[in-house]
């Protein structure tokens, strides 16, 4: 449902971002906000480890001024994840903070992961618990937008005329197949050969909740969408296409192809502005996405959202936690950190934007926030990620400034 627009919340912008993805919701399929009252929202920060803290702490700047400019308040409330909770509790994911989150009106989280805790048990690693924490808030709805700005065209790793006017969806399976599914683990054979294994399932409502999600996205974006999957080899990819298929009765508006991810990896490259929104299953979209990210220049730019059928949202940008641009952890983290300053925060940022859109529905400040980034960028700054000659080279912290001045601008300018 959309939220009664506060007076001075017109729309104010001369730029949009990205165009497909502005229009808000014809039908609210997945309920992902439980606003107690009116423009006051409780925002669960889950900063994480590396990069985490610094890109949330933009982030969460930037969305308490364009709320303050559109008459919405945020309470924040930052909760620990990852290895940040390993060293504080002893768990990657303390019950405290999957409780919180689940409160609260929609997650911000900035990302897990480092090398001091690579080597632990799996139950002990980080990732363990982002996917305890996706698995715990039942957000089995993954959204992927992969843009290629025109002020960052250049940036792409493809020739310009492949890379200009990309903009896509992979809209991924979060919470099932190979990632979760059982039997899994070590064994040995007869010949005592080590092995691990693990099993590619789904069951027909995971795939139906997926492909309806898919196809309600590709009905606001331009009508086309591609299923991705593995048919001609795995059973549970059969088992994918056939719903998939039976699905796309419901929704003759919109244009369904399949494909194989093989096939799809490559066409990513070759030809990526022939797809709209993309439909895959949980490993194929992790990898897929990711790909989609280079054609956009920067990880450093891409959001995302994980949404389900009730609950809060999850948004997080897509990647992880950089150590090797976030400093040391010890004795003299802080003193490196400021040192450092590298990491884009822009991918969090517009993560913030898809918190108001998916999340709680406030797409006039979610377009706030898009065109504050694009009015950043217009006028050169640039992280170390993006930054191309003639630019002017800024970090973190600084870039984060700038998105508010345009912010300030913006509206003053209205
Ligand atoms: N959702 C998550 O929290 C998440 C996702 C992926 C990886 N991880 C974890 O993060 C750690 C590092 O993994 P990785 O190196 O494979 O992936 P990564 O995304 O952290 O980094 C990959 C490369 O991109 C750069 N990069 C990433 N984000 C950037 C940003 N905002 N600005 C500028 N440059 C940026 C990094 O410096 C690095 O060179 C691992 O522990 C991994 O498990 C977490």
């Amino acid at each position: 449902m959309m939220s009664t627009l506060h007076a001075n919340s017109t729309p104010l912008m001369t730029t949009t971002f990205p165009s497909k993805s502005v229009c808000p919701p014809k039908r609210t399929l997945i309920r992902c906000s439980a606003t107690k009252t009116p423009k006051h929202y409780n925002i669960t920060l889950l900063p994480g480890d590396g990069i985490g803290p610094e890109v949330v702490s933009v982030a969460k700047n930037v969305l308490s001024l364009v709320g303050s400019r559109h008459g919405i308040e945020f309470g924040f409330q930052e909760m620990p994840v990852g290895g940040a909770a390993l060293d504080l509790v002893g768990v990657p994911l303390p019950d405290e903070t999957l409780s919180v989150a689940k409160q609260s009106d929609a997650i911000l989280l900035g990302a897990i992961g480092g090398y001091k805790w690579d080597k632990n048990e799996k139950h002990l690693k980080p990732e363990t618990g982002l996917l305890q924490l996706r698995a715990g808030l039942g957000v089995f709805a993954n959204l992927r937008p992969a843009t290629v700005l025109p002020q960052l065209v250049d940036s792409s790793t493809l020739k310009k005329e492949v890379a200009e006017g990309v903009d896509l969806m992979v809209v991924r399976e979060l919470t099932g197949g190979i990632y979760f599914g059982q039997p899994r683990g070590f064994s040995t054979t007869e010949k005592g050969e080590e092995i691990g294994f693990n099993t590619e399932v789904y069951a027909t409502y995971e795939i139906d909740r997926i492909a309806r999600v898919a196809f309600e996205t590709a009905r606001k974006r331009c009508g086309k969408l591609c299923s991705v999957d593995k048919a001609n080899v795995l059973e549970a990819s059969m088992l994918w296409r056939k719903r998939v298929t039976l699905m796309a009765s419901d929704y003759p508006d919109v244009e369904l192809t399949h494909m194989y991810v093989d096939n799809a990896a490559m066409q990513l490259i070759r030809d990526p502005k022939q797809f709209d929104t993309i439909v895959t299953n949980n490993i194929f979209g992790d990898i897929l996405s990711d790909e989609a990210s280079m054609l956009t220049g920067s990880i450093g730019m891409l959001p995302s959202a994980c949404l389900g059928e009730s609950g809060p949202g999850l948004f997080e940008p897509i990647h992880g936690s950089a150590p090797d641009i976030a400093g040391q952890l010890g004795l003299f983290c802080l003193f490196y950190l400021i040192l450092q300053d590298k990491a884009n925060p822009l991918a969090t940022v517009l993560s913030v934007a898809m918190l108001l859109r998916y999340g709680l529905q406030e797409e006039y400040a979610a377009i706030t926030i898009e065109s504050a980034v694009l009015d950043t960028l217009n006028n050169g700054f640039r992280t170390g990620d993006i930054f191309s000659s003639g630019k002017k080279l800024v970090g973190c912290k600084e870039i984060g400034e700038e998105v508010m001045k345009s912010v300030i601008k913006l509206f003053r300018n209205r």
